[in-house]
């Protein structure tokens, strides 16, 4: 047998890693290296959203590794022009940026802002974020990330980022500085938080009058995991900038950053060398054009629908443990009364062979893969309600 935490001894400690191996994955089920099947409630923490194997999904990368995967941006990339339209048409006239990770996405979003704010005034780039936020892991987006316990150790951070404590504080802190307010609709690290729709669309419409850009951080609950292909879409409302990464690309590495300040940049202001690459491109076309059919067909509404519902029933069986079911479409939480449950869940799910996840201090996370079947769902309850009857 191999002792697989000192095979990882030469990896730096980032990781408080689950002991255990994957080898494969069909649908929403994970086999691990001695073939015992796993139920994935989390997929990758929100990225393989159509699952594991999926056939097309498999056959149209395979097909484009065997012909391409990168070449430099210098010359024309039609798959990348091909995303980018299909992305303007669900995201409204705008223009798009393809880089390789949520972290990126937000960077380059903090960049257009930036300039944004310059075309103002030389002191205008400051960008009001949120507590309990998360942006990334750079030093720019760890500075906007609204969690002390990140930035220990890492200073000093770039300056222009400025940390409300709720909503309603980012009025107070609005100034000639500020040139944009960045935030997740739904904070997905931070404990699976709603914002209230009527409290973000007020805030909307302020910043839209006082000509301050609205940045809304959508790599956890964008391309459909919140019912809608954004969270934005079930807010109704039209930020100036939106970061996708995670769910988008279905596995493959991707970030996309989207503006409707078309004329923003010129060359040179920004790029990146693996960014829009030809594999992950055909991977965001493969993702859009199944979940864009999933929910017109209505699939998607019906499984979030009754996910929810086994969650509430769940949350009520064991209302002892829990307060709450939070969240919105697939980005779901079961909020614990005790905070010292939250791992004792996470593991005891495993032992039954479920995957689920941890947010902020005492939530248990739900981010299954959008296809899931209703076979998978009701296993993965099953196992979910044996994991809690045993705590
Ligand atoms: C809302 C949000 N923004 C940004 C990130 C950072 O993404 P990445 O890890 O791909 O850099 C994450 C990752 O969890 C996220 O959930």
């Amino acid at each position: 047998m191999v002792d697989l935490e000192k095979s990882h001894d030469k990896l730096l400690n980032t990781y408080a890693r689950k002991w255990i191996e994957f080898d494969y994955g069909k649908g929403a089920r994970l086999f691990d290296i001695e073939g015992r099947d796993y139920i994935d409630f989390g997929s990758g923490i929100g990225v393989n959203s159509l699952g594991y194997g999926h056939q097309k999904y498999v056959q149209i990368l395979s097909d484009q590794i065997s012909k391409l995967t990168h070449l430099s941006n210098v010359y024309a990339n039609s798959i990348q022009a091909e995303l980018a339209a299909r992305l303007v048409l669900l995201m409204g006239d705008g223009a798009v940026f393809f880089s390789n990770s949520g972290a990126e996405a937000n960077e380059c979003a903090i960049k257009i802002a930036r300039k944004y704010g310059q075309r103002k005034s030389r002191d205008c780039y400051e960008i009001i974020t949120l507590k309990s936020s998360f942006h990334g892991r750079t030093i720019a987006t760890l500075k906007a990330t609204g969690q002390e316990k990140y930035h220990e150790y890492f200073y000093p951070f770039p300056d222009g980022f400025n940390m409300a404590k709720d909503i309603k504080s980012i009025y107070h802190l609005i100034n000639t500085k500020t040139c944009a307010v960045m935030l997740e609709l739904i904070q997905g690290e931070g404990g699976v938080r709603a914002f209230d729709k009527k409290e973000i669309q007020d805030l909307a419409q302020m910043l839209k009058k006082e000509g301050i850009l609205l940045i809304v951080d959508e790599i956890q609950s964008g391309v459909y995991r919140s019912g809608k292909f954004l969270a934005s879409d079930v807010y109704e409302i039209k930020p100036d900038i939106i970061s996708l990464a995670k769910g988008l690309g279905g596995g493959i590495p991707i970030g996309a950053t989207f503006t409707r300040i078309k004329d923003i940049f010129v060359p040179g202001d920004h790029g990146s060398t693996f960014g829009g690459n030809f594999l992950s491109m055909r991977a965001g076309l493969c993702v859009l054009e199944c979940l864009e059919e999933w929910e017109r067909s209505g699939g998607l509404e019906r499984l979030s629908q009754t996910f929810l519902q086994k969650l509430q029933a769940i949350a009520k069986k064991y209302n002892s443990k829990f307060d709450a079911v939070s969240g919105l479409g697939l980005m779901l939480g079961l909020v614990c009364k005790d905070p010292n449950l939250q791992e004792k869940i996470v593991d005891k799910a495993l032992e039954q062979r479920l995957l689920i996840l941890k947010a902020g201090k005492n939530v248990v996370r739900f981010l299954p893969p959008l296809l899931l079947s209703n076979e998978e769902m009701q296993e993965g309850f099953d196992r979910l309600d044996r994991a809690l009857s045993l705590l």
